[in-house]
């Protein structure tokens, strides 16, 4: 299976906040963000795997400050590591300001999704290539993250 470089799965992805994504005082609802980080995910997951992955885990999603119905977001999702048949993928969502274009973090997560084969069970995914520095410092810590994670519960 050939390997692919993060940049082959980065993912980028433009929202405007409508009234129907919002609060009851005007801000993002969270779960729409929740949904199109699902979202931005997943095509960086099947961009990597060249199939349909499932989301198996959601971790350390932060809302850090909120976006207004009218702003225009931008969703990125970049593979952190990929492992057997699962993959880590780190998502930023960021505010665009209109006038200066300015982008400002709102909200930033980490998913796992599993590849999946044509029989409905999980199948290897193709090696992450890890050129820069960057690369292999968010390998190494989504490999260090799921060690602890797999040594506290036992599993996944
Ligand atoms: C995710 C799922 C496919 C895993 O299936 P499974 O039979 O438990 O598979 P395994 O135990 O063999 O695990 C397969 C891989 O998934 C990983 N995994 C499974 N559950 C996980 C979890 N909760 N967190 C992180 N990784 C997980 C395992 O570590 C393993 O990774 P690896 O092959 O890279 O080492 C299964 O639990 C599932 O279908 N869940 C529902 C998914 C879903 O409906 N998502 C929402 C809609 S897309």
């Amino acid at each position: 299976m050939e390997a692919k470089r993060p940049s082959e799965s980065f993912t980028e992805m433009t929202e405007l906040v409508l009234p129907q994504h919002a609060n009851a005082i005007g801000t993002a609802f969270g779960g729409v963000i929740m949904s199109w980080i699902d979202i931005c995910s997943s095509i960086a997951a099947k961009r990597h795997c060249g199939r349909v992955s499932v989301t198996a885990r959601v971790d350390a999603l932060e809302f850090r400050a909120p976006i207004k119905i009218g702003d225009v977001v931008r969703l990125t999702a970049r593979l952190n590591a990929a492992f057997k048949t699962s993959m880590e993928i780190g998502v930023r969502v960021e505010r665009e300001h209109a006038e200066t274009g300015e982008r400002a973090l709102c909200a930033d997560a980490r998913t796992t999704f599993v590849n999946i084969g044509d029989d409905g069970k999980p199948c290897a995914v193709p090696p992450l290539l890890a050129d820069t520095e960057e690369d292999h410092r968010l390998a190494a810590a989504a490999a260090d993250r799921r060690k602890r994670r797999r040594a506290g519960s036992g599993s996944s």
